[in-house]
């Protein structure tokens, strides 16, 4: 029996996982792919640092193309993440024959089109479940199981470590900057943990969904992108209060021949199963026109879940499957586009909470603007205040307002933000949160 030998670059929170299934769990690996896997060499940047695996020496190099350039490799796993080296690696790895796994979605999501077209170029294929949703396999659903469908709507929660931190703000009252320490103590997060929690992490993978479910390219620029890093505990509260939960939630559905797209917190109703996710948990609700609503849930980041998929690939790649559907996911070629909605035309409910002056008219002057603007109020919260002792020269505190709205067009919402962001009753910033019923 032929083994698969695979030269893996980076042995850090991912490759480590993934080594040390292959090293360990050996009998099943090769029972499942039917032959050997081997891991032959591995690169890192740093050889003398501590491992929690152990790999000999003689297999360990800093030099990632004398992996890749080896005539005793066959599959390149690609683990350090970032554009550069990353890309250079994978180009270099399709160039002399090697198929590729990848767990590296920034990479896919900004030279994907180069990337395959390089694959299919050379007769190679590129795995990449891990990618996206780390343990979660809806690269599988989506380019298999949901094959016979036209997806309409896809909603998930697909970055662990924000869906972490709002978990541990709300059901502990840790501090923000305490839960992103510790999700990154877990190997949740990115190198650079501010493209987790500003939303890039999951609109990188949202565009590689949209691939997959709709067919179509879709830039990070062309739609809303905003994330956890500017939430506070009172919004999770309030949204409790009013029977909603927080999450950063990442939207692509059809609606009349556009894509509406938007990674934003968004607050979900409670009885949803999207509410009920927490931790590094990630979820994708996704309706299909066949298949009605189907969901997809587990462990979106972390070690082991994510190299979970890195070996289902590798397994593939080694029973050959990988190279068989390799060419028929289409990714990144578009046959259809299909235009992107402006965000201006965006028609949801949204979550307002305003620190305000309690004093009169100032409730008169927000519904007032909202009104004009053809923003209807479905519910608003302002809990009493401390009666003041003017006498006694109290001053006045600001109190929090907030407001929950019919639906209403994003650019009415904008509109309507711009003139209550000039009152002089307003104490602080706006908080506008889209809400997803
Ligand atoms: P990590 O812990 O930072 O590990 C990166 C590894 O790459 C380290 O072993 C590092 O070597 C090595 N490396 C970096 N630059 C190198 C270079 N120029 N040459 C050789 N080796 C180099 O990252 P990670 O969390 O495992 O993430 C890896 C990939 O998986 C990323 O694309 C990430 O987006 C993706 N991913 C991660 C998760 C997760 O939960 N962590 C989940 C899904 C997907 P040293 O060890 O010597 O520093
Ligand atoms: N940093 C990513 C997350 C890892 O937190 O979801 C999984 O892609």
């Amino acid at each position: 029996m032929q083994p698969l030998r695979i030269g893996m670059i980076g042995l850090g929170t991912v490759g480590s996982g993934a080594a040390r299934l292959i090293q360990h769990e050996a009998e099943r690996m090769q029972r499942r792919a039917g032959r050997p896997i081997e891991l032959r060499a591995v690169a890192v940047r740093d050889p003398a640092k501590p491992r929690p695996i152990e790999i000999p020496a003689e297999r360990l190099t800093t030099d990632p193309m004398s992996v890749v350039n080896c005539d005793d490799i066959d599959l390149v796993v690609e683990l350090i993440g970032g554009i550069e080296p990353a890309r250079t690696i994978v180009l270099a790895a399709l160039e002399a024959g090697k198929d590729v796994v990848t767990a590296n979605k920034a990479l896919l999501c900004e030279h994907g089109p180069e990337l395959f077209r390089r694959a299919r170029d050379r007769g190679r294929c590129i795995a990449f479940e891990a990618a996206v949703a780390g343990g979660v396999p809806i690269i599988a659903a989506l380019g298999q199981s949901m094959a016979g469908n036209q997806t309409t709507c896809l909603e998930a929660i697909i970055n662990g470590t924000s869906n972490f931190i709002l978990t541990e703000m709300f059901h502990k009252d840790q501090p923000y900057a305490a839960a992103v320490a510790q999700a990154q103590a877990l190997g949740y997060a990115e190198a650079d943990p501010a493209m987790d929690v500003d939303g890039t992490d999951a609109a990188q993978k949202l565009t590689l969904l949209t691939q997959l479910a709709f067919g179509t390219r879709v830039s990070l620029e062309s739609f809303p992108i905003q994330g956890i890093d500017t939430i506070e505990l009172a919004d999770l509260k309030y949204a409790d209060e009013l029977g909603y939960a927080v999450k950063l939630l990442a939207t692509a559905k059809l609606t009349d021949g556009e894509l509406e797209m938007h990674v934003q917190p968004t607050l979900i109703r409670r009885h949803r199963p999207l509410a009920e996710v927490d931790g590094a948990y990630n979820m994708i609700a996704l309706r299909g026109d066949a298949v009605g609503p189907t969901w997809y849930s587990g462990q979106g980041a972390g070690q082991m879940p994510t190299a979970s998929s890195v070996v289902a690939d590798i397994i593939d790649v080694a029973i050959g499957r990988a190279q068989l559907t390799f060419p028929r996911l289409d990714l990144f070629e578009e046959h259809t586009p299909i235009p992107v909605q402006p965000a201006e035309k965006m028609y949801r409910r949204y979550y307002l909470r305003f620190n305000v002056d309690d004093r009169p008219h100032v409730m008169a002057d927000i519904t007032d603007i909202l009104g004009r603007n053809g923003i209807s109020l479905a519910s608003v919260i302002q809990h009493e205040a401390p009666e003041l002792d003017e006498a006694a020269g109290d001053e006045p505190a600001p109190v929090p307002l907030v407001i929950m709205t019919h639906r209403a067009t994003e650019g009415n919402v904008r509109q309507a933000r711009r003139e209550l962001e000039e009152l002089g009753s307003l104490r602080s910033a706006l908080v506008c949160m889209p809400v997803s019923d």
